[in-house]
Parts: C-alpha cells; structure tokens; sequence
C-alpha cells in the first residue's frame, strides 16, 4: 500500500510538471500588472513551482534524480519565459512613448583645423577673389630656384650653411628658405600674364624660441603682365589688408631692400589691437610690419626667359604664422607645431 502511493504520488509529479511547462510556453501577459501576476502564480516562494519543491521532498529516493532534474528545468524554463515577456513589454514601451526622438543628440566633438591652415585658407581666398590662381613648388630644392634666378650675389649671407639647410655637402640641394623659389618654377615654365598666389612651408636654420622656428610657412604673390606698376601693387596690398584685418585697416609702405624686387618695399597695417593708438603689442608705433613686396627685378624676368622690355610685374610675400599672431595674439610660435589640443580647440569657431 505504501509502495503504491508513492508511485501515485511520482507520477502526479511529473504530469504536473508536464502541465506547467504547457502553461508556460503559452504564457502570454497584456501588460506589466499581468506579467507580475503570472510572475507570483510560478515563480513567487508560494506559487505554483515552489509548491512542487516542497512535494519534491516527498518522492522517493531511487526517483528524486530524475524528478528533481525535470523540476530545475521547469524552474529554468519558466524564468526564462517570464523575462522574455518582460523584455518583450520593455522594447514596446520604448518604441511607444519613452525614446524621444526628436532630442538633440549628444554634443560630438569634431576636430579643428589647424589655425595656419585657417589662415592660409583666407589668405589664400582673398587673392583668389582678384583673380590669383594657386601655385606650388617643392621644399626640397636647389641653389638656382632658390637664390642665383632671384639675382642673390654670390656672397649673400642667405646662401651660408648657418642660414639654410644644405641637404648633401658639397652639393647645392637645399630645403627652401622661401616660396620665392615658386616664381621661378613657374616664369621658367610659362609666359605672362602670370598671377599667382604660392603658399608653403619654409626651413631657416634658426635656433627655436618662442619668436623663431627652424620651419614656418610663408605665401608668395605674383603678378607679371605688360604695363604692371607700383600703383597696381598698393592697390590690391590695400585690398587685401583690408579684406584680411577690416576695413578700417590702414596700410604704409616703407622702402626697403629684397634681391629679387627694386624697388622693395615692406608693409605695416595700423595695429590691429588697439587701431594705431599705440600699444604694447605695436611697441606704441600703431603700426605692426606684415609683408615684403616690390617690382620683380629684370634681371629675374630675364633669368626666367621672360622679356623685361615687354613685362613687368610685382611680387609679394608674408609669413602666415605672422599673420595668424596678429589675428589670434599667439605669442609662443612653438605652439604651431606641438599639437597641443588645448591650443588647437581654441579655434574650433574658426572656419
Ligand atoms: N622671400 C622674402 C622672405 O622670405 C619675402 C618676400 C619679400 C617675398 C619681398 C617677395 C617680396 O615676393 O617681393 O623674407
């Protein structure tokens, strides 16, 4: 009699079992308030899986392995079902109404341009409004583009190796000092009208300090036509003072000596901080010096077989860093080069 109940009793627990894992594969809640109903009907300590636990203790011993391994799997299974429904609900609430798709996104930081390359960019585009197109040469070059066509003497002191950078002694390879060296690539190669604007990067063999760099970059303008003069010259220097600086910006010519230009002249603009007043940062003159410029020298035109009787023409050149201080006061121009991000981000407003 005894045996019998037993037996009765194991297979009421495994047709019980069978019957909940029915149940739960079909297990379906409308909403949450369901879904927790369903969650204490099985799963809670008095629901309906923890009650078979506890008729569990009763089963006898040679059946508890098997019983007990279809009960884990019940409780497994059932768990499992009551999560996906809950996942199932939280995605459908999120697509319902919690995502607000309309926020802004988060703020993503992109990165800056260089303030040389900003710099370059507008001078650049400046010249191009009149009508400058882009020319460039190598950095690597020779005495001839870089010196002896732009009419240097033999002894100019540009041409010792505590100036320049000689690349191979004995040899007369060289990184360029200046992107004068543009004019020459592109007279030899073609005939006038030329106009030109030659940005680059230049070497000097300077120690570095805060005011002078063993590299910079400079941006070279020329203008070869028939009938060029002076006037012409000052004419777009104005321009494009003002275009660069404002418009209330005011220009003065100072004479001044380049081989490859007669006459030369350098360029000041009325200072930019405190409107030609007089400041610190002009030493009180309300002036500050921003290019070098002049008539092409003949003897150029003629060593780059253009024929100085018939042309004439004008050449500008100024260095961007210089530019880029008197626009953004840097006053250490080893910042340029260290990519610090702290000193780039500062010109993420910049175009
Ligand atoms: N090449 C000169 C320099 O590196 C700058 C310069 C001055 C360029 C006068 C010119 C010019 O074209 O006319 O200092």
């Amino acid at each position: 009699m005894y045996l019998c109940m037993k037996k009765i009793e194991n297979r009421y627990m495994i047709n019980k079992i069978r019957k909940i894992l029915d149940e739960i594969e079909n297990l379906k809640a409308n909403n949450s308030d369901e879904l927790e109903a369903l969650r204490i009907q099985y799963l809670s300590k008095k629901g309906e899986i923890s009650s078979l636990m506890d008729d569990f203790r009763s089963v006898a011993a040679e059946q508890k392995r098997e019983i007990g391994q279809k009960l884990n799997e019940l409780k497994t299974k059932a768990q499992a079902k009551i999560n996906e429904l809950k996942e199932r609900f939280e995605m459908q609430n999120a697509s319902d109404n919690s995502i607000d798709l309309t926020r802004t996104a988060y703020p993503y930081r992109v990165g800056t341009r260089h303030p040389l390359s900003i710099v370059r960019k507008e001078i650049c585009s400046i010249f191009n409004r009149l009508g400058f197109n882009i020319a460039e040469g190598p950095e690597i070059e020779d005495d001839w583009h870089v010196f002896s066509s732009l009419n240097f003497a033999a002894d100019h002191p540009a041409r010792d190796m505590q100036d320049t950078f000689f690349l191979q002694t004995g040899t007369d390879i060289l990184l360029r000092t200046h992107t004068s060296s543009v004019q020459t690539r592109v007279m030899e190669k073609t005939q006038p009208p030329i106009r030109i604007i030659c940005p680059g990067r230049v070497y000097r063999n300077e120690a570095i300090s805060y005011r002078a760099h063993c590299f910079f970059h400079q941006v070279e303008g020329l203008y070869i036509d028939k009938n060029v003069s002076f006037a012409d010259l000052k004419q777009v220097l104005m321009l494009f003072a003002k275009e660069m600086f404002g418009n209330d910006t005011k220009i003065r010519l100072r004479p001044s000596f380049f081989p490859f230009t007669e006459p030369s002249a350098e360029m000041d603009i009325s200072c930019n901080l405190c409107g030609g007043k007089g400041c610190a940062f002009c030493k009180h003159t309300g002036w500050v010096e921003i290019l070098g410029c002049g008539m092409v020298d003949p003897n150029v035109l003629e060593n780059c077989g253009i024929d100085s009787i018939i042309y004439s023409g004008y050449a500008l050149g100024m260095g961007i860093e210089r530019i880029t201080n008197l626009k953004y006061q840097v006053k250490d121009l080893r910042l340029f080069s260290e990519n610090d991000v702290r000193f780039l981000r500062q010109f993420e407003s910049a175009i």
